[in-house]
């Protein structure tokens, strides 16, 4: 080669070198670190480092090989590397783990730059953690099970210094009134493990399925996890099985497949804890041994709905206790868990009342009356579980007549009996209805799947905190944390279960992990973005109902003007609106104030993200009609209990939606809806239009009839039509307008009339929910 030559190789050499660009030149900013819970402190630096096939793990100790795994797996799927674990240091491209005697148990530090990632930690859990730190702040497609070419798996250059704000941080499914497969358990521990949750809390004991095999007592799975097939049917309307029809639905986990998840649950640091319900919520242990009840007869599994619950363990015969003391046995051998819980909910006593046995133990015992037996019965239980070195949990109504000595409190009727529980000097474990049911909604009733009522969006869960206000600092100490509890009813598939843990649990997870002083909702919405992109890597069937644009509709009655806000969780969302024919694609505007509506109008609109429409778009109309205003009159006046707007409630142009606790709907209990509307002047009609529901759970049934009838004077009335609907079993829960047209002509007055169904297959009173009279 001629001196030229080598010169011209040696410079191309140097340029190229030149442009690639080293990982101390790559910046990340603050906007790209999306890790949920959010870590407490977070130092950025220039630069990252960078994952390629050469980059190896150094242990502390060899039983940790198993925690690398979770990148190591994901590595192997997106780039097919097999990622060594070593022994020795190399010079540089390593994860090593560090232990640090003085941090606590589940906290970590991450110090990331351009050469190795350092993760230090006091044993385990803080190594677990610190990996699942990296793992979101690699690219979101490091969660791909799939080869992905064109991605550099650059991480920031930065320290973290992290713990959690509570160390109990739970979820609870209920695998008793749908049963779901260990499978799915799995997959949920591991999406507890990323969210840094550490309670998977199952609740196996219920009416509806015992789902715990007992050796000494094989029955409570041979005949307790088995019911009759009733899915088809809504939980609350399905029939009452009597003892002797098989039970074909159902299925539990034997002590093998137990112990194999709570290993397996071990290795991400997740403790289960079980739940053997006791006294109320066993009709399925009653169906396989009848003798545990007071009565003593026969019962069938219920297929559903079973309330109020009376059909409870008897306090006063030793049977019971010998039985719950060897199931638990039993359990505290599969589940090695520092608390058993023991449920305590929900208890209806009345067969106490008249059972010989349960009267002897009152006498025996001094007790005055069934609250406290049901506290005889739970600190009885408690001193037994004492006695096996672990500690009882009960659901708030444990307080009842007398909480047991050491019980830690779960507090689900609001936050007030985990308050009353701290100050009697007891651990407590928030789970308020309000933040914490994962059963609730989390979007606008028409939109989504059928829900056990409430309403618990992505933005209120996120505000959940389980310190309440007039808490002393020494009654905080004895709140351990907090738990979201998905109560399975209306929960058949896994695809439906994710729905609706999924973003909610996020969201808790941060309330439950991150600093107080962080708490950021606007922060926190642009990170749930990223975590979607994860959770669609994943198979998550993560809700978009936060996407979903929602309304608030008021009319002014002077002037007859509706005013219709949009409005969307995330904070200065993107919503564009169009009206009537105009399509969103192409002539949406961007909403910024609530439109003025005087004359019918149907709206149309959606969130936003890069000029494209996303998530499930929002219409409704706004039906301005002639009896908008007008004085209506009712036979009989409506239930105090929904009373929808008021005087004007029916005639104002606000629809009621599927949810019957909306504040819109007016409705009576057993009785007939006979309404009159005065338009006030003789007024040209054709249409009478009445909106109805029905959602039969809850006893809401169409009417069965709307007649409409007019008048000019209020007094002779004539019949002008009629829509009749036979009654007609339905599991859904859906809207109905009522439609009666007739010849045009001249009135003022309009009778509406609505049937009331009555009394319901079962022979309870009926409500007929009305919402709204429209006439054209
Ligand atoms: C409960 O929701 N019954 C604890
Ligand atoms: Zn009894």
């Amino acid at each position: 080669m001629s001196v030229f030559k080598k010169m011209l190789v040696m410079a191309i050499i140097a340029i190229t070198v030149s442009c690639q660009k080293s990982n101390e030149d790559i910046i990340f900013t603050e906007n790209d670190i999306a890790v949920i819970p959010k870590p407490a402190k977070l130092l950025l630096n220039k630069g990252a480092f960078q994952f390629d096939e050469n980059t190896k793990f150094i242990l502390a100790a060899a039983s940790q090989e198993e925690l690398t795994s979770v990148l190591i797996d994901k590595f192997k799927n997106v780039s097919g590397w097999d990622l060594d674990v070593l022994e020795q240091t190399p010079k540089e491209n390593y994860v090593q783990f560090i232990i640090d005697e003085n941090l606590d148990d589940e906290a970590y530090k991450l110090n990331v730059n351009s050469n190795r990632v350092l993760i230090t930690s006091k044993g385990d859990a803080g190594f677990i953690y610190g990996i699942e730190t990296l793992r979101q702040l690699l690219p979101v497609a490091i969660e791909s099970s799939n080869s992905v070419s064109g991605t550099d798996w650059f991480i920031p250059n930065l320290t973290i210094e992290d713990q959690p704000r509570y160390k109990y941080r739970g979820l609870m499914l209920d695998v008793s009134r749908h049963f779901f497969e260990i499978e799915y358990l799995k997959k949920t521990i591991d999406r507890l493990a990323m969210l840094k949750m550490n309670v998977l809390h199952l609740h196996l004991v219920d009416d509806q399925g015992w789902r715990i095999e007992i050796k000494k007592y094989p029955k409570l799975t041979e005949v307790g996890a088995w019911r009759v097939d009733q899915e088809d049917k809504h939980w609350d309307g399905r029939y009452t099985t009597s003892a002797d029809e098989k039970g074909t639905y159902g299925g539990f986990y034997t002590q093998d497949e137990l112990k194999d998840l709570v290993a397996y649950a071990a290795t991400k640091n997740i403790e289960i804890i079980p739940e053997i319900e006791m006294p109320a919520h066993v009709s399925s242990a009653i169906a396989a041994y009848p003798e545990l009840s007071c009565h003593e007869k026969p019962i069938g599994v219920p297929s559903g709905g079973v309330w109020p619950i009376t059909d409870i363990y008897c306090a006063g015969k030793e049977n019971t206790f010998e039985f719950l003391e060897n199931v638990l046995e039993e359990v505290m051998e599969i589940f090695p868990s520092k608390y058993i819980h023991v449920g305590g909910d929900e208890a209806t006593k009345t067969n106490w009342k008249k059972c010989p046995d349960c009267n002897k133990r009152m006498r025996s015992e001094n007790l005055e009356n069934v609250e406290e037996l049901q506290s005889y019965f739970i600190k009885r239980m408690e001193s037994f579980i004492n006695s096996k070195g672990k500690r009882l949990i009960g659901w708030d109504e444990i307080l009842e007549g007398g909480i047991a000595p050491e019980a830690t409190v779960m507090s689900w009727r609001g936050t007030k009996g985990g308050l009353e529980a701290a100050k009697q000097g007891h651990d407590v474990i928030m789970t308020p209805g309000s933040h914490c049911y994962f059963d609730h909604y989390q979007g606008p009733q028409n939109e989504e799947p059928l829900a056990w009522g409430g309403y618990t969006p992505l933005s209120k869960v996120y505000t959940f905190d389980p310190v309440v206000e007039g808490m002393t600092a020494a009654e905080a100490k004895h709140v351990l944390g907090g738990q979201a509890n998905l109560w399975s009813e209306q929960i058949k598939t896994t695809s439906h279960s994710e729905y609706m843990i999924f973003p909610r649990l996020a969201a808790l997870s941060e309330t439950l992990w991150s600093t107080k002083e962080s708490r950021n909702w606007e922060d926190f919405s642009t990170r749930i973005v990223t975590m979607f992109g994860r959770y669609d890597y994943l198979n998550i069937n993560y809700a978009k109902s936060a996407y979903l644009v929602m309304e608030d509709v008021k009319i002014d009655m002077d002037t007859k003007k509706v005013t219709l806000a949009l409005n969307n969780e995330f904070t200065d969302a993107d919503i564009r609106y169009t009206l009537n024919d105009a399509k969103l694609t192409d002539a949406a505007v961007k909403y910024t104030e609530p439109l003025i509506i005087n004359e019918s109008t149907e709206v149309h609109a959606s969130l936003f993200k890069n000029d494209v429409p996303v998530g499930v778009p929002f219409n409704t109309t706004i039906k301005f009609h002639k009896a908008v205003g007008k004085k209506v009159t009712f036979k009989e006046i409506y239930d105090d209990r929904y009373q929808g707007e008021g005087e004007f409630g029916m005639v104002n142009t606000l629809r009621a939606t599927k949810n019957y606790t909306d504040g819109h709907w007016q409705a009576w209990l057993g009785k007939d809806m006979e309404a009159v509307v005065d338009l006030g002047e003789a007024t040209s009609i054709k249409e009478v239009v009445v909106g109805t529901l029905e959602n039969q759970g809850p006893g809401i049934y169409f009417p069965t009839a709307v007649k409409v009838s007019v008048s000019k004077d209020g007094k002779n009335y004539t019949e002008v039509g009629v829509e009749k609907r036979a009654f007609a079993k339905n599991p859904s829960f859906d809207l109905k307008e009522f439609k009666v047209s007739f010849e045009e002509q001249s009135v003022r007055y309009v009778k509406v009339f609505a049937k009331n169904l009555s009394k319901t297959p079962e022979g309870g009173k009926v409500w007929l929910f009305v919402d709204e009279i429209i006439i054209n």
